[in-house]
């Protein structure tokens, strides 16, 4: 990222506040081309970080056409899109271990040019939510997750969700600001368990 391109994008980005009252919830195409050249441009392939990332997904599109209000019936349909590509557990089991869970809720390390291909990613939690009371620094991005279990339960079909929730967020909300996690490649199967024990296990600082 350079100066230039800095400059570019607070330009883009203030004229497009200044546009935002005619659109009513939906993005000018003329602006949101432009957008797009400038950033295509301007990201060019480093280490991992491949340029190919500015491209949106089908998903991607529809919540940037509609500002994130994609019409009800859309939005259900990509939400089961999502659904659909959910690799759940071979064996079945969605709870991993607590302990490893909150040093990846910690770690906002990963995907960057200077990241090999062969290190695990963080899962940056933290940035976006309150989840251990012991944690002061945390986002309020997402909602609090403080005492998830103890108020949604441990049992199999909240382990489900919270395995799903953190695989593929859009799943379960099209436009949700959250990062889809396993259908990115960004956190393994076993990586996810360990985050779902994190926010299940009685013993976890979550519930404690
Ligand atoms: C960039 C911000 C961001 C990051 C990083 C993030 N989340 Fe989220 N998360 C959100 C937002 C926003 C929501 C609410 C989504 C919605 O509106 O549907 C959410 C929702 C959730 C929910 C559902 C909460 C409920 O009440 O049902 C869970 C569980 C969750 N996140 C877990 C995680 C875990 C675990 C991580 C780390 C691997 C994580 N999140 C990382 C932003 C984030």
């Amino acid at each position: 990222m350079n100066a230039k391109w800095i400059i570019e994008a607070a330009v883009i980005a203030s004229l497009a506040v200044i546009a935002m009252p005619a659109q009513a919830g939906k993005a000018d195409a003329g602006l949101d081309a432009k957008t797009t050249e400038i950033i295509k441009r301007d990201f060019r392939d480093k280490g991992i970080a491949k340029a190919d990332r500015v491209n949106q997904d089908e998903l991607q599109a529809m919540c940037s056409k509609y500002v994130d209000k994609v019409p009800a019936k859309m939005k259900a349909k990509l939400e089961a899109a999502q659904e659909k590509q959910i690799k759940w557990p071979a064996d079945g089991k969605f709870m991993g271990d607590w302990k490893a869970g909150e040093k990846l809720a910690q770690s906002g390390k990963g995907m960057t040019w200077s990241d090999k291909a062969d290190e695990p990613a963080g899962g940056n939690c933290y940035n976006c939510h309150r989840l251990s009371a012991k944690e002061i620094a945390y986002g309020t991005i997402g909602p609090s997750l403080l005492n998830f279990g103890k108020i949604r339960g441990s049992g199999e079909d909240i382990q489900r969700y919270a395995y799903g929730r953190i695989y593929n967020a859009k799943a379960y909300n099209a436009c949700a600001n959250m990062p889809r996690f396993g259908h990115m490649g960004i956190l393994s199967e076993a990586q996810i368990k360990d985050l779902v024990a994190l926010l299940l296990d009685p013993e976890s600082p979550v519930n404690k």
